[in-house]
């Protein structure tokens, strides 16, 4: 019998090498340490390491590798970028075309994006049986969620922005939540 799960995202950049030092070209005091691409407990250690010589100010040798600010030529990231948005546009398009399950085949603590009155709902039934609706579309530019059973949430595969079952806003990029539906 299963008795526990865990879930992760990872976050990877179009390189692939994490990004640690200033936040943007203009920052003095604001640094950033992401996109360890689930290598978080070594790449901690060592963003930790080369936070520090940067704010006291000591010389890195690895500075320029973990540069974020090494990313914004845009000649070398168009390619990244593109395929990137390619895959968007697939799933912006695709995932309108999919076929929707009956409402009534949800057993309890899963969700689906259905179809009901001609228009999608996003569906999660709790373990009552109660349904809870919100629209399908992701606040931050339209895709449409998928539901993640492991962690009861709905997750946009644009962008990776996470709401809970009731709409609410887990991580962004959307700020706002996904409105609520009458079913
Ligand atoms: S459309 Fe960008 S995160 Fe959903």
């Amino acid at each position: 019998e299963r008795t526990h799960a865990w879930a992760t995202q990872d976050i990877d950049p179009t390189d692939t090498v994490p990004m640690v030092g200033p936040l943007h070209p203009g920052a003095h005091h604001t640094y950033v340490a992401t996109g360890f691409g689930g290598w978080g407990l070594s790449g901690g250690m060592m963003a930790g390491r080369l936070l520090t010589a940067q704010i006291t100010r000591e010389e890195c040798a690895w500075s320029g590798l973990y540069d974020p600010r090494r990313l914004r030529t845009a000649v070398r990231e168009a390619p990244a970028l593109l395929k990137t948005q390619a895959e968007v546009a697939r799933h912006f398009v695709g995932d309108r075309l999919r076929p929707t399950p009956p409402v009534e085949a949800l057993p309890p603590g899963e969700g689906a994006v259905v179809r009901a009155g001609g228009d999608r709902l996003a569906v999660y039934r709790d373990e009552e049986g109660a349904l809870h609706a919100v629209s399908p579309r992701c606040t931050h530019l339209g895709c449409l969620v998928d539901f993640n059973a492991a962690e009861r949430a709905w997750e946009c595969p644009c962008h990776g922005s996470r709401f809970g079952t009731d709409g609410r806003v887990l991580e962004g990029p959307a700020t706002k939540p996904l409105e609520r539906r009458e079913i």
